[in-house]
């Protein structure tokens, strides 16, 4: 598959965009400062805080899981049998989840949840995170993925 470009140009902060890349969606989220803050109460519920398991690039492996702490760039599949989570990246009730719900991804199909940098929470079906997907930016506007 070829690599794609995203333009972020028009990405507001907190807000979510989805690009196609090799038939699979990849999720692009601009964290606030505030989702970026609740990446620190998460750390402790996560099961690979860090993403040490070797099959994610290297600049996945921090608490952020991106190149940049702003933005979430990730693939919106379901590590446990593909399923597709449902973005429930607004912080709070405003999610439809509880009020006290630090944003993230709720997979329908077997109830996994991921926090805003995919990060799976420990003893969910799903065994991992969510996959970074190879990119780079190609300006401070331009996303390559793949
Ligand atoms: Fe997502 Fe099973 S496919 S929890």
């Amino acid at each position: 598959g070829a690599p794609v470009e995203a333009d972020i140009s028009q990405l507001a902060p907190g807000e979510m965009m989805t690009v196609e890349w090799r038939g699979k969606p990849v999720w692009i989220l601009r964290r606030t400062p505030e989702m970026i803050a609740s990446l620190q109460k998460t750390d402790e519920k996560v099961s690979d805080p860090e993403s040490e398991k070797p099959m994610q690039p290297p600049y996945a492996q921090n608490q952020h899981r991106s190149i940049k702490e702003e933005y979430l760039v990730t693939v919106g599949i379901c590590t446990h049998l593909g399923c597709s989570p449902s973005e429930k990246f607004k912080m709070g009730a405003e999610s439809g989840m509880s009020a006290d719900w630090p944003g993230g991804f709720l997979c329908p199909c077997h109830g996994s949840l991921f926090d805003l940098a995919g990060r799976v929470y420990a003893s969910m079906p799903a065994p991992d995170n969510l996959e970074v997907p190879p990119h780079m930016y190609l300006s401070d506007t331009t996303i390559l993925v793949g």
